[in-house]
C-alpha cells in the first residue's frame, strides 16, 4: 500500500521527464516555436482524371496531435489508422457508382507514443527560418512511410494558410508550409541578433535550451526521490512524525541563509567581470 503510494509519485516524477511534443513550446537547435495555431486537422486534396474514373488523393494532417477518431458512420476497413497524426487515403469515383476508397494509410504515426521530430538542417545559421517537421508512419511493402514539412518563417502569410504537397514519392510526404508560426520566438525572424562581440556565445545559445530543461527535469526527480526514500526513511526506521519526516529537517532550515550566501556570492562574482562577457561554463 504505502509501497504503491511511493511508487505512484516517483512515476508522476519521470513523467515529467519524458519530453512530451509540445506544439506551443516546440524546440527546435534552442530556438522556441508556438505552432500552436497550426494545431488543427487539415485536408489537402487533389483530383486526377484517370479515365473511366476520377482518383482524389487526400492528406488529412493535424501538426500538433493523433487525428481524431472517424465516426461510426465510416466503416473500419476506410478508416486512418489509430495513432495516425497524417492520412493518405485514394478514393476512386466511377460515374454512377458508389465511391470506392482503394488507399488509406498513416503517413505519420502509427502508435499512440509516436512523435514527430522536430529538426533544422540548415546548419551555421543563428535565427534558423526553416526547419522540418519529420515522422514516421506505417509500413507498406517493406518501406516505412513518413512526412516530411517543411516550415518556412513567413510573417506575411497567414497562421490559416494551408500547406503545400511538394510530392509523395517513395513512401515520403514532401509538403512545405510557410507561415508566421514557423518564426522563432523571443527576437522574431526578422530582427538582428545581438551583434557585440558575442562568436563564442552562439553555440552555447543553440544546445541551451534543451540541456537546461534537460537537467532541470533531472533535478525534480531527484528531488522527489529523494523526499519520498527520506520520509519512508524516518517514517519507517526512525518512527518519526510529523514535521520530523522531513528528511534533513535541519538542513532545509539553514537552506534560506545558505541561498540568499550563495546569490550575494554569485552577484559579486557577475559584477567584478561584467564586461568580459557572459560565458556561459
Ligand atoms: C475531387 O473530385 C470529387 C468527386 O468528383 C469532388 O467531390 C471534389 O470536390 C474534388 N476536389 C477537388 C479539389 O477538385
Ligand atoms: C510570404 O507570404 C506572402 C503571402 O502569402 C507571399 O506573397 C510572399 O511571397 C511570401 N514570401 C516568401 C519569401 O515566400
Amino acid at each position: 500500500m504505502r509501497s504503491s503510494f511511493a511508487l505512484g509519485i516517483l512515476a508522476s516524477a519521470l513523467a515529467l521527464t519524458a519530453s512530451a511534443f509540445d506544439c506551443k513550446k516546440a524546440q527546435v537547435a534552442g530556438h522556441t516555436y508556438d505552432l500552436s495555431p497550426l494545431s488543427r486537422e487539415i485536408t489537402l486534396e487533389s483530383n486526377a482524371t484517370t479515365p473511366p474514373t476520377l482518383t482524389s488523393t487526400r492528406y488529412v494532417l493535424n501538426p500538433c496531435a493523433p487525428l481524431k477518431a472517424e465516426p461510426d458512420s465510416v466503416p473500419e476497413i476506410d478508416r486512418c489508422p489509430n495513432g495516425a497524426w497524417a492520412c493518405r487515403l485514394v478514393t476512386n469515383f466511377k460515374k454512377d457508382e458508389k465511391p470506392r476508397i482503394t488507399e488509406v494509410n498513416a503517413v505519420a504515426g502509427k502508435s499512440s507514443k509516436d512523435e514527430p521530430v522536430l529538426e533544422a538542417k540548415t546548419s551555421g545559421s543563428d535565427k534558423p527560418s526553416e526547419f522540418h517537421w519529420i515522422m514516421k508512419g506505417a509500413e507498406v511493402e517493406k518501406t516505412v512511410w513518413s512526412t516530411d514539412i517543411k516550415f518556412v518563417c513567413n510573417k506575411s502569410a497567414k497562421d490559416q494558410d494551408l500547406p503545400t504537397v511538394v510530392g509523395f514519392k517513395d513512401g515520403v510526404l514532401s509538403l512545405e508550409w510557410a507561415v508566421p508560426a514557423a518564426c522563432a520566438l523571443g527576437g522574431g525572424g526578422d530582427e538582428k541578433p545581438p551583434s557585440d562581440g558575442d562568436k563564442e556565445k552562439k553555440p552555447v545559445e543553440s544546445s541551451g535550451g534543451g540541456f537546461f530543461s534537460t537537467m532541470f527535469s533531472l533535478f525534480v526527480v531527484i528531488s522527489a526521490l529523494y523526499l519520498v526514500l527520506g520520509v519512508m526513511y524516518n517514517y519507517l526506521i526512525v518512527r518519526a512524525t510529523g514535521l520530523d519526516l522531513i528528511p534533513n529537517r535541519a538542513f532545509w532550515r539553514e537552506f534560506p541563509y545558505l541561498c540568499s550566501d550563495f546569490t550575494q556570492h554569485v552577484w559579486g562574482m557577475v559584477n567584478g567581470r561584467r564586461r568580459g562577457g557572459y560565458s556561459v561554463v
